[in-house]
């Protein structure tokens, strides 16, 4: 920024100019990320809110139409469609949770993990997926140190750069390079700008595909945004979100007509690092047919809980309804020696899931307590703090898997 001001003498005669030069760069990139961080923080609300309730409704119509199936002969036509209904609805969940993820509410377990290892399976899964006229050159670093980091979500950026370079190539012939190694980071290095000083492991991906324009790369990280004809344009969103979450940064150089190169940097684990223990909801026991259980189903969304409570009944429990927290108490209390299993909704209307869990836990210790929630089982165990559930399924779920669970946890 520049400014100047005339000096003149005591009449009119020009005596010269005195100005002022300010480097605003440092500035403008304090608001930009300022800025940043704002709609991060609003699209996060958002996301929270919408998983939620999208959730309950994708769960609905997941246990409606799973009804109907049940309902119907084996070979009614009418299934065909039914089973359409059903995938749709998983995919909306798998939209909403790359959402989330994007958001930061996944909140996983992190382990030690082998960049390289990783890569490797995956890059035997994507063989399939990948354009034929690609020529795929990997040179991946063996000995690395390992990074502190959830492997399925790393799987996840892995999927998204080589799918996105793969599709950038179009059907052209070109070249997708994967490659690993490790770099160090310093506080000066301008290039990796909020980074902390450390060794990080690199993760590149580079194609010589259609490249993009500046313009294009200025919004490759906005949720939604996508130039291809059936993009959802979540991909990189979700891959900035999983980068930012492990304490890593994700660069990109990119040309028209030349290719684009993705790097991601992740911060390598301490040398003795320890996987972490596991998270404190422990998985069910597999399934086996038993006798009728009877459940206590604590869901507010109704047409969620007729549905789910309607197929119970077909599978031989016997079900209790409650639509919140004082109508779980109250049925508690009326039939408490009957109740083997409680199916709880962590988010319910007027109170906590921690707090209801307590005092169901206080009238009927014995119960076994499956939660649910559309949130993840790791973001679960930590909002109960030390208190321990015997299972959790989340939202949305098929009821074949929640009846699975109920049968090993009526045992
Ligand atoms: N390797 C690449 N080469 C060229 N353009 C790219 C590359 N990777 C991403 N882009 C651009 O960034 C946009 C956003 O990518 P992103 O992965 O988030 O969404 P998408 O691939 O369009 O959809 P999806 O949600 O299915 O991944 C793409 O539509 C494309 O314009
Ligand atoms: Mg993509």
């Amino acid at each position: 920024m520049l400014s100047t001001a005339t000096q003149r003498f005591a009449g009119p005669d020009y005596a010269g100019h005195i100005g002022t030069m300010v480097d605003i760069t440092q500035h403008r990139r304090d608001r930009e990320q300022g800025l940043a961080a704002q709609k991060l923080e609003s699209l996060g609300v958002l996301a929270g809110g919408v998983a939620h309730d999208f959730n309950n409704l994708l769960g609905s119509i997941l246990a409606n139409s799973e009804l109907l199936l049940a309902d119907l002969p084996a070979d009614a036509p009418a299934r065909e469609g039914i089973d359409r209904i059903n995938a749709v609805a998983v995919r909306a969940a798998e939209i909403v949770r790359e959402l989330m993820t994007f958001a930061g509410h996944e909140n996983p377990i992190f382990e030690p993990v082998s960049i390289s290892s990783l890569v490797r399976e995956m890059l035997e899964l994507l063989k399939v997926s990948i354009s034929k006229l690609a020529v795929i050159r990997v040179d991946l670093a063996d000995g690395l140190p390992a990074v502190m980091a959830n492997a399925s979500q790393i799987r996840q950026v892995v999927m998204n750069l080589i799918t996105n370079a793969s599709e950038a190539l179009g059907k052209a012939h070109g070249v997708i390079s994967v490659s690993s190694d490790m770099r160090r980071v310093l506080r000066d290095d301008a290039d990796t700008g909020e980074l902390a000083e450390g060794e990080y492991v690199r993760l590149r991906v580079s194609d010589t595909g259609c490249g993009m324009t500046k313009e294009i790369q200025d919004r490759i990280f906005d949720p939604f945004f996508s130039t291809k004809f059936s993009g959802r344009g979540l991909g990189l969103a979700a891959v900035q979100g999983i980068v930012r979450s492990h304490r890593g940064a994700i660069q990109l150089t990119s040309a028209p007509g030349e290719g684009t190169c993705f790097e991601v940097l992740l911060p390598c684990a301490p040398p003795n690092a320890r996987p972490p223990d596991e998270a404190r909801v422990p998985e069910p026991a597999p399934a086996t047919a038993s006798a009728a259980t009877t459940v206590l189903v604590v869901e507010d969304e109704e047409v969620l809980r007729a549905a789910v409570c309607k197929m119970l009944r077909k599978k031989d429990f016997i079900v209790i309804e409650a639509a919140d927290g004082n109508a779980a108490l109250e049925a508690l209390r009326g039939r408490a020696a009957e109740i083997g299993v409680i199916l709880l909704d962590m988010t319910l209307p007027g109170i906590s899931g921690k707090q209801l869990f307590e005092e169901l836990r206080a009238i009927r210790p014995e119960a076994r307590v499956i939660l649910t929630t559309a949130y993840s089982k790791e973001m679960a165990a930590n909002a109960l703090g030390s208190l321990e559930a015997w299972g959790f399924i989340r939202k949305p779920y098929h009821i074949s898997d929640l009846v699975a669970m109920l049968r090993s946890a009526g045992e």
